[in-house]
């Protein structure tokens, strides 16, 4: 197998490059900015015409979500125009896309884990260019594969915002000794390692095109994420809950955007909880102080 990855200098694409798990038979090429720029949509073809792959994974994004609000142009090309030309290059040669979308599809007015078929409704502008991306992506690729991802943390940090709320809370936690995190926000962390092998089953497994929730099993208000953080890292702080209303961004977040993995793991096996993932993610950072 052929394997092409856009954004392999990302924070997801570094671990997905670095993935142990790919089959024996298995080439991992990595197409960086240098080689194609997403957004000049002109350049596309003739970049992705000029490699050899049978799977190209899309690991790129705009996803600084309050910036975003003020440059939608931009997010809009980067993530949904850019990914409609991705897909209609895919489904000229045959190959399978799999792209990488995210839970702020969804509005986050219920209380219970969104299914892969609950209706999306974005509130905020990155959560649109990003939904627009999924249905450009279906539309033109017959092969298409949606993994909608949550609240990365990973070795390498996110380029795109300098860093994860993990190291975040740790540096803050250490330098000031208090935290005060929102509390009426609830998500899926998610381990950008673990989603790389679970990339790397899907494709091995060569699952049904379609869209499915790949995130580390169960969820936590980012105040519970933050407190087992501290907890976990043996860091000396507190830990305050807060409304979101306190802690005021340009762009609004849903309430609850806990995504249930139930079809991918009855498809690739068990996607392990959050709290395991932080502890290995923990142990690869050497902040086992508490561990
Ligand atoms: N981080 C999260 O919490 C989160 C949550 C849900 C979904 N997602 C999605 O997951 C994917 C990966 O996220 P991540 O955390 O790995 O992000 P990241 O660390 O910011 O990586 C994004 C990658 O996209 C590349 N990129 C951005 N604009 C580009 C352009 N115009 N042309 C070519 N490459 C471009 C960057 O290239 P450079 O290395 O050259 O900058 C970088 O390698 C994104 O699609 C994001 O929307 C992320």
């Amino acid at each position: 197998m052929k394997i092409a990855v856009l954004g392999p200098n990302g924070q997801l694409g570094r671990d997905l490059m670095a993935c142990a798990g790919w089959p024996a038979d298995t080439t991992v090429t990595p197409i960086g900015r240098d080689r194609l720029d997403v957004s000049r949509l002109d350049a596309i073809d003739g970049a992705l015409g000029a490699a050899d792959f049978d799977v190209l994974i899309n690991c790129t994004g705009d996803h600084k979500t309050d910036d975003v609000e003020s440059h939608a142009d931009r997010a809009f090309v980067i993530n949904a125009h850019a990914v409609g030309a991705l897909a209609q290059h895919c489904d000229r040669r045959g190959a399978r896309l799999v792209h990488i979308s995210t839970d702020y599809v969804f509005a986050g007015d219920t209380n219970a884990p969104y299914i892969e078929v609950d209706a999306p409704g974005p509130v905020n502008v990155y959560g649109a260019t990003k939904l627009m991306g999924e249905s450009l992506a279906r539309a033109a690729c017959r092969d298409t594969l949606v993994l909608r991802t949550a609240s990365l943390f990973g070795v390498a940090g996110s380029s795109g915002k300098g860093g994860n709320f993990v190291e975040t809370m740790l540096r803050v936690g250490r330098e000031k000794g208090a935290l005060r995190v929102v509390a009426d926000q609830v998500m899926s962390p998610t381990y950008a390692g673990d989603l790389a092998s679970w990339i790397v089953r899907a494709i091995g497994r060569r699952i049904a095109p379609g869209v499915y929730h790949a995130v580390n099993t169960g969820h936590a208000s980012w105040y519970e994420f933050a407190s087992r953080i501290i907890e976990r890292a043996g860091v000396e702080a507190t830990v305050e809950p807060i409304p979101a209303s306190a802690y005021p961004l340009p762009a609004r977040r849903p309430a609850y955007s806990a995504l249930c993995n139930d079809r991918l793991a009855t498809l690739i096996g068990p996607m392990p909880s959050w709290r395991d993932a932080l502890d290995r993610y923990l142990v690869a950072k050497g902040h086992t102080a508490g561990l």
